[in-house]
């Protein structure tokens, strides 16, 4: 193992500190629990040496009760331990959601925009999940392994010697050796299927969302045919590692019964010489023979520890990931004063979208941005809500630099409604009433009213209860539309920041919200993108952006 990767575990292990106390629980009663399942093929062999008539002390019925406290108490600890072990998992599984959920809201939006959906999703899901393996399966029999090797080598060394360095080269050989040699064999394989399975999912994701464009185009075969060919892909590496598996489990048991064998034939060449009781051969035979059952514990890691780190990897690097906009958590709180865009440059990485841009926004007026696709108007509204901070020049609000303002504040007294409506699973009620928590059914009526949605709302079997989750496909783009224009109203924020509003609406209809936006922008900034001059023409100044 190298440098890194112990830094690594060492840097996934801090995630877990507060969990340490319960660890070290779980660790002495998994040793203590398997010291009693030693006991028990050990107390056999002691009753076979009464019965060769060489222990004269103890007698059958100790044998027989003391195994079966053993055997009971053997039960209850890999209860305890189990229970502590799972108890673990689910906790661990508590800290990393929550972490990678709290710096995913961090990163959101601009850092996620660019990044593969199924990738994100893979890390969710099945990175965390090994990671748990990690945690709550890995680190403990990793310690009791070593614990219980420690004990049951100082016990043979009160036996011989020879016998303790056998059984020690065995330990490294089934817990170390053999998986080293498996996973040099595997690594390529345990890689390729975690990029194949993120490649997949993906796919899959995507031809999903896309398909009513591939039933369109006709391509819906080609899509499930790659899809049948990227799963087989799969399943093969996944074959070859499960065949590492088994490879793994062979040579383990080889080792034991080897190093069995000459345990039992050392000891009894020595006994031979030097005319010792049977004891020195029976008893570190049996404690050979049954001693390995934490390693090969740990040899059965092996395939997952590759996979695990990985995961590890993947998860602290989007831990560490820094956001695009540092979240500005001052009191100093944002209030509704106009907006200046003073010579601003922007670009995403190399590409250059302001240079030199000014504009002005002053309050209660209704502002129009124009310019062909791709010339920057929704990256202008992006930058005034901060979901990018600009290369060079300032964004003010009345005097201040929106960069020294509370972030979440700066939002709140902005309204964005984006090009592309996301509806969420649930009544039509309920996704307009995600602008504002606790606004009342008349509240959401009064906004659907202003974005012209109510009537058709109305006309619905179950009206503003209709499940939008069903519905989705059936709802036009002009009224998903509309439904963003009655969040956007609902939450009756001071600055309008509108991104192709009434794109898709039919001119009566446009009408309606543009009358609307007109009146609200008696005590509103209203920031109105796009491409139409028509719909522009209710703005009191228009900038043009190339
Ligand atoms: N996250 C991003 N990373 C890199 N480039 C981006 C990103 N978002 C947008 N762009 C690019 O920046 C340019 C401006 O994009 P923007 O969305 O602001 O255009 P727009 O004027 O709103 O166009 P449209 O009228 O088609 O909506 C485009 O060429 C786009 O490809
Ligand atoms: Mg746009």
């Amino acid at each position: 193992m190298n440098k890194s990767k112990l830094s690594l575990i060492s840097d996934l292990l801090k995630i877990v500190k507060p969990l340490f106390p319960i660890m070290i629980i779980t660790i002495v009663m998994g040793v203590i629990g398997f010291i009693c399942s030693i006991g028990i093929p050990v107390l056999g062999g002691i009753a076979l040496l009464i019965y060769m008539g060489e222990l004269t002390k103890i007698t059958y019925n100790h044998i027989f009760y003391a195994v079966i406290i053993l055997a009971v108490l053997r039960g209850v600890l890999r209860y305890a331990e189990q229970y502590s072990g799972h108890y673990i998992a689910f906790r661990v599984l508590a800290i990393i959601r929550d972490k990678i959920y709290t710096v995913l809201r961090r990163l959101s939006p601009a850092k996620l925009e660019g990044r593969d959906k199924g990738d994100l999703i893979a890390l969710i899901t099945t990175d965390i999940e090994l990671l748990e393996v990690f945690f709550a399966h890995t680190i403990a029999p990793v310690c009791i392994a070593f614990f219980m090797g420690l004990i049951i080598l100082f016990i043979m060394y009160q036996y011989s010697v020879v016998a303790m360095f056998i059984l020690l080269v065995a330990y490294l050989t089934t817990s170390i050796f053999i998986p080293r040699l498996i996973t040099r064999l595997g690594e390529e394989n345990g890689k390729k299927f975690r990029s194949d399975f993120a490649v997949l999912s993906s796919y899959v994701l995507e031809s999903l969302k896309g398909l009513r464009e591939s039933m369109q185009y006709g391509n819906t075969k080609e899509r499930m045919d790659t899809m049948q060919v990227m799963t087989e892909k799969l399943e093969d590496t996944n074959r070859e590692l499960k065949e590492y598996e088994e490879l793994t489990k062979a040579l383990s048991d080889l080792t034991v019964i080897v190093t069995g064998i000459t345990i039992f034939l050392y000891t009894m060449f020595v006994r031979e010489v030097t005319n010792a009781p049977f004891e020195m051969v029976v008893i570190p035979t049996v404690l050979s023979l049954s001693s390995f059952g934490p390693f090969i514990a740990l040899s059965n890691l092996s395939n997952n520890l590759l996979q695990t780190l990985s995961s590890g990897r993947r998860v602290l690097g989007l831990l560490e990931e820094q956001p695009q906009v540092e979240e500005n958590i001052s009191e100093n709180i944002a209030k509704y004063e106009d907006i200046n865009i003073d010579d601003v440059d922007f670009a995403y990485d190399s590409k250059q979208i302001f240079k030199n841009a000014n504009m002005n926004f002053e309050k209660n007026k209704i502002i129009g941005i124009l310019g062909k696709s791709g010339s920057g108007k929704s990256t202008m509204l992006k930058l005034i809500m901060r979901f990018w901070d600009v290369n060079r020049g300032k964004i003010n609000i009345g005097n201040e630099d929106i960069k020294e303002l509370n972030t979440k504040s700066l939002r709140n007294i902005q309204s964005y409604v984006t090009q592309e409506t996301i509806l969420f699973q649930g009544t039509i009620a309920e996704n307009i009433r995600i602008a504002r928590e606790n606004a009342s059914m008349e509240e959401i009526i009064e906004a659907s009213k202003k974005a012209s949605i109510h009537e058709f709302i109305d006309k619905l079997p179950d009206k503003y209860d209709t499940p939008i989750g069903e519905a989705i496909n059936q709802l036009s783009a002009g009224e998903k539309q509309r439904i963003s224009m009655a969040r956007a109203f609902l939450h009756d924020a001071p600055v309008l920041l509108l991104d192709e509003p009434t794109s898709n609406l039919d001119s009566l209809n446009e009408a309606v919200i543009l009358k609307t936006i007109k009146q609200e922008s008696l005590n509103k900034t209203v920031i109105l993108v796009s491409h139409r001059k028509s719909t522009l023409a209710i703005a009191e100044k228009v900038y043009k952006v190339e």
